[in-house]
């Protein structure tokens, strides 16, 4: 059996899957369980799951929702009662003119993704192609096997400036961003995964410009951002406009089990997304619709990622912020990006004598797994620029305990490594 072009990338593995696999070996092995400071997975957040429990009974006392989520097709855009409910918390709590013509539900944010580049990048029908401009590496790994044909991404290096002692930040180097005929779409993820970055409001209304000069989409990922998770540290306004299309996932709300993203964007757009989720998939999973519906139409969604979310995740990004500070050399030239969202530190070892592989080899060995910052560069950036190796990513949505002792053990191979 011979697989096609599309089918042998597609199925080759990437750096991620065989990473992936490598925690979750280590993770099954005999010895003590590693401290977990790898995945990507949100914290277990005790009043979030009272909620999911008891939306769930109200689902399990009510025939026709029960019925509705388990035994009727939606259409495939989704159902019409949860579009209208999110386009109204959009209109109210953001002032965006928006409806349900606007909205198309997904299986998750990784399968949004996957049809938006796919209607922007590749061939088009003149046969010229068109690429996916990711304008800030490092990015989110997910995007980064996603296209259909080869060479979908082009991407850049950041700008880097020191913040504070130990602390940098990256910026967009517009100086050298090229948004030529052949970019198709631009894409950002705010907060960032890995680094949790904020794309500051100015940077994004200039990228905003040069998408709309190209007439061309500014895609952004709101994987961890207002008006839900809410996982933000820093002030950051959503921006809306005709060429903006947002991707808002329920994973990061606790609920990646649901599989349920939200593309909201012109209606041109929406309609698209709706047809590619026909033929690939004919409907959405109706769980996560049927559990969050509700909580969209009263706007308790948003008081949940005020008052309980964001705050939960700013109290463990502050005690590991802590942690690094007793644990880490204060003479050792570490940096970490500053923490502005999302739920990971972002860790950069400049001329480190040692790669991030390296490092998350022997973090390994002594028993905390952390993801080596090179996956995250893609595209068209260098093998051999140093930073891409010096990097290392490190959730903090685990255990405070697991988070503090894991702090404490990279500290010390830090120590080592300069
Ligand atoms: C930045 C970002 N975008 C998208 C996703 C995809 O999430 P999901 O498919 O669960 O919605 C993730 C998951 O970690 C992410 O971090």
């Amino acid at each position: 059996m011979k697989f096609s072009a599309f089918g042998q990338r597609a199925s080759r593995g990437s750096g991620i899957e065989n990473l992936m696999d490598d925690l979750g070996k280590a993770l099954s092995g005999s010895g003590p369980a590693p401290l977990m400071l790898g995945g990507g997975n949100p914290a277990h957040i005790p009043e979030m799951e009272a909620v999911w429990n008891q939306r769930l009974h109200e689902i399990l006392d009510d025939p026709a929702t029960l019925r509705r989520t388990l035994a009727i097709y939606d259409p495939p855009r989704g159902n019409a009662a949860v579009l209208t409910a999110l386009a109204g918390l959009l209109r109210t709590e953001l002032g965006w003119e928006v409806g349900p013509e606007n909205i198309a539900v997904t299986p998750g944010g990784q399968t949004a993704f996957h049809f938006l580049f796919n209607l922007f990048g590749g061939k088009r029908p003149d046969g010229s192609p068109a690429r996916i401009l990711l304008p800030l590496m490092p990015e989110y790994i997910g995007y980064a096997n996603q296209g259909l044909e080869e060479g979908m991404f082009a991407s850049q290096r950041p700008g880097i400036s020191r913040t504070a002692p130990h602390r940098f930040k990256y910026h967009i180097d517009f100086s050298n961003l090229q948004v030529g005929p052949d970019i198709g779409a631009i894409c950002i993820s705010r907060p960032t995964n890995p680094s949790g970055n904020l794309v500051t409001d100015e940077e994004l209304t200039r990228l905003e410009r040069l998408a709309a000069g190209r007439d061309i989409p500014l895609i952004i990922d709101n994987a961890y951002g207002w008006p839900f998770p809410g996982i933000v540290f820093s002030e950051a306004k959503p921006l809306w406009t005709p060429h903006t299309i947002h991707v808002m996932s329920l994973s990061k709300l606790g609920l990646p089990g649901t599989r349920t993203a939200f593309v909201v964007g012109p209606p041109q757009v929406a309609s698209a997304v709706s047809s590619m989720m026909a033929v690939t998939g004919l409907a959405n999973g109706n769980f996560g619709q049927s559990i969050v519906g509700p909580l969209f139409a009263s706007g308790e969604i948003t008081r949940l990622a005020r008052e309980i979310i964001q705050p939960y995740y700013r109290r463990k990004r502050d005690a590991a912020l802590e942690a690094v500070a007793e644990f880490f050399p204060a003479d050792a030239p570490y940096a970490l990006h500053e923490s502005e969202g999302a739920l990971f530190l972002w860790l950069w070892l400049e001329n480190s004598k040692k790669t991030s592989r390296e490092l998350y080899q022997n973090l390994k060995e002594r028993g905390v797994l952390v993801v080596p910052g090179e996956y995250f560069f893609f595209g068209d950036i260098a093998e051999d620029w140093r930073h891409r190796h010096e990097c290392l990513r490190i959730s903090f949505a685990m255990d405070d305990r697991d988070v503090r002792e894991g702090l404490r053990i990279i500290g010390s191979e830090i120590a080592g490594a300069f």
